[in-house]
């Protein structure tokens, strides 16, 4: 039996008003990261402007502070993971908190233990931030209602729901390279109906002023039109690359697709829907190209266009533990402070 068969999982997932309202402390201050949605533009700002304190360049020693000294951060990854995992583990420890890195393989959760009896021992051991990656809806919003007042829960991948610090790296990431937000022009190729990095990099990118939004797929791998305000969705790719100044590959989340028909197989994906060097003709001449990861080459991107002048894949990664760092940092002087 699969670890997450073992969740005692929350029936619904929670609605917009809910899961926005659940994350910030009574006077407006971020206590939990579950969503991006209903954080405004300033927040975003002021998250990303803290962010860029957390780097130095490649090198040179990595910043430190004690900001989360005498602090345990717990990472619960219920679903695999390499670069959001490693770079929570690193985030923290660069703040200077103890990290528990458990293997839910091999936790208690394979005896049948409920996720709130593991929360709540957890807890018991004076945890004060988990980080948590479930492949359920609701998991992240349904823990915020049963833990203690002085605990943080942070959203590390939510289902096909929600990403927040990967939407987040992605705005630092654009920001950086295209800081114009409001003349940007961005395409989102892949399976954008799987995927909670298409939805949190949506959110996010609207909020800061985005306003041509192209989400390209095969019809099997559509979200609901109803569901994404303000994009269009395509399905040539020649009509949603044109012009691009950012371009975001995603791969096909086979993982949560329980029946593969409709969906292409990998030499009619690549020949369709691969970002490749000839496709990044029909971009413009400086646009930068985005992966998530993991990165299937060949599938849904060129080997060598990852690899490229274009790609700034390496760069997410590398803002990706600021982007954590910022989090951590903010999440904890919320509780200090009320
Ligand atoms: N982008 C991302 O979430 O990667 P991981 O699954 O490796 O954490």
């Amino acid at each position: 039996m699969a670890v997450t068969e073992l969740f005692d999982r929350p029936t619904a997932s929670p609605g917009l008003c809910d899961e926005t309202e659940l994350q910030l402390a009574p006077d407006g201050r971020l206590r939990h990261l579950l969503t991006l949605r209903g954080l405004d533009r300033e927040r975003l700002s002021g998250l990303l402007d803290r962010s860029e304190t957390f780097l130095s360049n490649a090198g040179e020693r990595v910043v430190r502070s004690r900001a989360l000294a005498g602090r345990t951060v717990a990472n619960l990854f219920f679903e695999p993971s390499t670069r959001t995992r490693a770079s929570f583990d690193l985030a923290a420890k660069r703040l200077g908190a103890d990290v528990l890195n458990l293997d839910v393989n091999t936790s208690s959760r394979k005896k049948g233990e409920s996720i709130l009896d593991m929360i709540y021992t957890l807890q018991a051991m004076q945890i004060d931030v988990f980080v948590v990656r479930d492949a359920s809806a609701g998991v992240p919003a349904y823990i915020v209602r049963h833990v203690n007042d002085y605990v943080s829960i942070l959203n590390a991948g939510e289902s096909d729901v929600s990403h927040p610090t990967q939407g987040l790296l992605d705005l630092l990431t654009i920001r950086q390279l295209k800081p114009d937000f409001e003349n940007l022009r961005i395409a989102i190729v892949g399976d954008i109906a799987h995927s909670r990095v298409a939805r949190s990099a949506v959110q996010g990118l609207t909020t800061m002023g985005v306003t041509d939004i192209r989400l390209i797929c095969p019809p099997a791998l559509a979200p609901e039109q109803e569901e994404m305000h303000g994009v269009r969705i395509l399905h040539r790719l020649e009509d949603g690359m044109c012009g691009a100044d950012v371009v975001m590959a995603l791969r096909i989340q086979r993982e949560r697709i329980g029946n593969l028909d409709g969906i292409p197989g990998i030499d009619e994906y690549f020949a369709n829907y691969g970002i490749s060097h000839e496709r990044m003709k029909l971009a413009a001449p400086d646009a930068i190209v985005m992966h998530p990861g993991p990165m299937n080459r060949g599938i849904e991107i060129e080997s060598s266009l990852a690899d490229s002048r274009h790609s700034v894949i390496t760069r997410q990664v590398t803002n990706g533990v600021a982007v954590r760092m910022a989090i951590l940092s903010t999440v904890i002087e919320s509780l200090e402070t009320t």
